[in-house]
């Protein structure tokens, strides 16, 4: 009918637009960290850093709004070339999901204000922190948002390796006509 959506063959205008934003986003989130752990003090680190929390907010939403979008188009996407290329993908999701909620809840449970894009999302509070919603991402937010720059890397690799060893052409269904 119309390219907005998923076919079996091809993923639709809305797939594609939500895959490459985020892929562009994320590629800046990551310059961001390497920035500030690389070249710590740098002027690159101070105006990257100054835009992570923002640019991780927007890959919430935008990550939030890929996942109503695909299990509602579940029926219609092109079939897995395989068990790991579907486990794949489910793990970029879900990391994907995890590393900015984990990051926001930390965020809220600090007390301190997050104002971005000039609108206050949290004013903050000054009686104490609230534990419980720091611990996760301290433990998980940077050792998960490492391993997820790790299956990038691999997810890129595979795209191209798929089309190089002659099996299904899987970058013709998110670039192609
Ligand atoms: C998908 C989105 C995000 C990715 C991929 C990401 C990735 C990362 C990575 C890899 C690090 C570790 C840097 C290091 O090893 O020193 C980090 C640190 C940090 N991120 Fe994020 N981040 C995201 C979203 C957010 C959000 C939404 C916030 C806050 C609202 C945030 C706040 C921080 C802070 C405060 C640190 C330094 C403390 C720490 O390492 O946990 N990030 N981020
Ligand atoms: C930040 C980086 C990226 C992430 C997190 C990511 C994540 C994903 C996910 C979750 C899917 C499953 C379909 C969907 O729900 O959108 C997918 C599909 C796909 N991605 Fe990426 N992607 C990234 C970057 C790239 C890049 C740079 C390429 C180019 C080589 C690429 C090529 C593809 C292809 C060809 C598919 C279709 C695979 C198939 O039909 O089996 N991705 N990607």
């Amino acid at each position: 009918m119309s390219n907005i959506h998923d076919s079996k063959s091809r993923y639709g205008l809305v797939t594609r637009l939500l895959h490459w934003s985020m892929a562009l986003l994320l590629a800046w989130q990551f310059i961001t960290v390497i920035a500030h752990t690389a070249l710590e003090g740098s002027g690159l680190d101070k105006f990257a850093w100054s835009t992570h929390k923002p640019m991780g907010l927007l890959l919430m939403i935008l990550v939030s709004a890929r996942l109503v979008w695909a299990v509602a188009s579940l029926s219609r996407r092109p079939v897995a070339v395989s068990l790991m290329a579907k486990l794949g993908h489910l793990a970029l999701y879900a990391l994907m999901f995890v590393i900015p909620f984990v990051a926001l809840l930390r965020q809220y449970g600090s007390g301190r204000e997050f104002v971005a894009f000039g609108v206050t999302l949290m004013p903050g509070f000054s009686d104490g922190k609230i534990s419980w919603m720091i611990e996760p991402a301290n433990l998980l937010h940077g050792n998960l948002g490492w391993m997820l720059l790790a299956m990038i890397i691999g997810h890129v690799v595979m795209a191209f390796a798929h089309r190089r060893l002659g099996g299904e052409d899987v970058l013709a269904r998110m670039v192609g006509r």
